[in-house]
């Protein structure tokens, strides 16, 4: 049994991260400012209510509930249209944030960390599938600042023998299958909780694409949606890794295959059963074309290998999960 420490552990991916580790019966200590975490989403019984930018409270969190056999990074800013209107709150957020997270741990004596790194690391794809050696050229405020963070980690491994794997999100979709925790931003800007709340309920919310003139074959974005319990594995890997190899790691994490938004909508359809009904709008700035993984090297070292590989299965998990808290919220 492993003592984590799990910051922002009462988000999205962030809570599937603690539901999976509990489940495997590991300690697990969540810091959350709860800025967008859900107080809902809160499984593990330590907690502490603490904010990266609190470089004192952070300490004082660190002591209070440590030592930790490894900590995992969630809390982050993470909207890329968010992130091209008010860079500073990204930059501060997340590379100051990280910052002061690797001061404390430096302090505290922590040497174990896994970072929630994005695929908008790489900006436009130069490949149709994206591995390590792509070149990393961010063509938005989101995707720069984890970049920034990618390359503190491997000068304070240099320096002061901190060990990290970062792990580049694709992205992040449906919900653990017990219903129970799930993807609920409040606005909601992801496309497949948009799809679905259009499903559920159409004359509340239109459902706008953004863009049909990309360089795709539908003239839609493509995405590669990764299930956020296979996510959750990766992380469990990479902390087992890190235990045998000292160093500075980074991993693409995706299935390996890309989806455009038209094609996410079809299958939405399927698998609620009704039309959605969308609009074209202009594109959203800051969107690359299409961003698709090479999960090469996490199957090769993490030994992982995503259990979801059908979109329909993933945005059955997202649908449940829209389903059961919407009977919650009534009862
Ligand atoms: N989209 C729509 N309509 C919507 C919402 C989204 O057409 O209502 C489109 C977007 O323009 C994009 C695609 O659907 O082309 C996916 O958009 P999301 O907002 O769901 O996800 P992003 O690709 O913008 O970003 C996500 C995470 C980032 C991460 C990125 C990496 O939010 O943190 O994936 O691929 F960096």
């Amino acid at each position: 049994m492993a003592k984590f420490l799990v910051l922002g552990g009462a988000g999205y991916i962030g809570s599937h991260m603690v539901n999976y580790l509990l489940q495997k019966e590991h300690d697990v200590v969540v810091f959350d400012n709860l800025s967008t975490g859900h107080p809902k989403a809160l499984l593990s019984e330590h907690f502490e209510l603490v904010d990266v930018l609190d470089l004192g409270g952070l300490h004082w969190a660190f002591q209070k509930h440590g030592p930790f056999d490894c900590v995992i990074h969630f809390c982050a800013r993470s909207l890329v249209g968010e992130s091209v209107q008010d860079p500073a709150l990204y930059y501060q957020n997340n590379v100051m944030g990280t910052l002061n997270l690797l001061n404390v741990m430096r302090k505290t004596g922590h040497s174990k960390l896994i970072f929630s790194s994005t695929a908008a690391i790489f900006g436009e794809p130069m490949q149709k599938r994206i591995n390590e050696a792509h070149v990393c050229a961010p063509i938005n405020p989101y995707g720069r600042s984890k970049l920034m963070v990618e390359m503190v980690l491997k000068d304070f491994t240099k320096a002061y023998g901190i060990d990290s794997v970062c792990l580049r999100y694709f992205n992040a979709a449906g919900a653990d299958p017990s219903g129970k925790i799930g993807e609920k931003h409040e606005p909601e800007t992801h496309l497949i909780p948009n799809i679905l709340k259009s499903a559920r309920a159409p004359n509340e919310s239109a459902l706008k694409v953004f863009g049909n003139d990309y360089d795709t074959p539908d003239g839609s974005c493509v995405r590669d949606y990764i299930h956020v319990n296979d996510l959750a594995d990766a992380h469990f890997r990479a902390f087992q890794f890190l235990h045998e190899n000292a160093g500075a790691y980074c991993f693409n994490l995706g299935i390996g295959r890309g989806f455009s938004v038209l094609e996410v909508i079809r299958a939405a359809e399927k698998v609620t059963g009704k039309r959605i009904d969308y609009e074209f709008a202009l594109r959203r700035v800051g969107d690359p074309a299409s961003l698709v993984a090479d999960p090469s090297l996490a199957l090769n070292y993490l030994g992982w290998q995503p259990q979801y590989t059908r979109l329909e299965d993933i945005i059955q998990t997202a649908w449940d999960f829209m389903q059961a808290d919407d009977d919650r919220g009534a009862s």
